[in-house]
């Protein structure tokens, strides 16, 4: 089986450029960061503070069931105890919650199988922040996406924007700021470039040209793909 890792920070475009990777392959495309959106969604809706570990560990992961699937047009389905939560996750709020709970070792050891799981059987493109490092050590190939901060604030206050949700791009990128911190801070799988993982900066790169960079170093590594 073959693997693509895409790690870097929020709103860098990974999950742009890993659609359309695993488009252009056949492959079928993991979004980890939903799992841990779910996870963000059943604390903010049963009230409980993310950060605290005890209540999240105790009440929270033991009454939960997180899981992943493909609707007929490969969109990937995030299920909380099997709702359909696809939408639910997207909004800012629960962006927070993520990235709080992601910091947790309880949570991050509850969904570690789960998207180790996606690529035993499948070629996957996966992105997120730890899975160079963590999720898939044995990557086939690992990126490392990232771009400026104003930068990625910008395109994720547009795709806000045209998800109707009203926010100014200041509090976007504090937002930004504040997770890039988090995930870059905390002890556990924090948000870093494997020693494997090729940097590819997209500040200064459209969508084409990010993805031609990508395929470039992909060809790179894999032989007759
Ligand atoms: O990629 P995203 O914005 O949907 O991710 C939401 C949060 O989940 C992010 O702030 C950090 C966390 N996350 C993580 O810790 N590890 C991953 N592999 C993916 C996401």
């Amino acid at each position: 089986m073959h693997s693509i890792a895409i790690d870097g920070p929020s709103g860098a475009g990974k999950s742009t450029l890993a659609k359309r990777l695993a488009d252009h392959y056949g492959w079928n495309y993991v979004d980890t960061g939903a799992v841990y959106r779910a996870v963000g969604l059943a604390c903010r809706r049963a009230n409980i503070d993310p950060r605290d570990e005890a209540a999240v560990t105790g009440s929270i992961l033991p009454n939960i069931e997180v899981s992943l699937s493909y609707a007929p047009d490969g969109r990937q389905i995030t299920r909380l105890n099997g709702e359909d939560v696809s939408s639910a996750i997207r909004v800012d709020e629960i962006s927070r919650y993520a990235s709080d709970a992601s910091a947790l070792a309880s949570v991050r050891k509850f969904l570690l199988d789960l998207q180790r799981d996606m690529a035993v059987t499948h070629n996957v493109v996966m992105d997120g922040r730890d899975i160079g490092t963590v999720v898939l050590p044995d990557a086939t190939v690992k990126i490392f996406l990232t771009a400026q901060t104003e930068t990625r604030a910008r395109r994720r206050w547009l795709e806000l924007c045209q998800r109707g949700e009203e926010k100014t791009l200041d509090d976007v990128l504090s937002s930004i700021r504040q997770r890039d911190t988090n995930d870059e801070a905390r002890a556990n799988a924090p948000l870093r470039q494997a020693d494997d993982a090729v940097l590819l900066d997209n500040t200064d790169l459209d969508e084409d040209a990010a993805f031609t960079a990508a395929v470039k170093m992909i060809s790179e590594k894999i032989k007759n793909l």
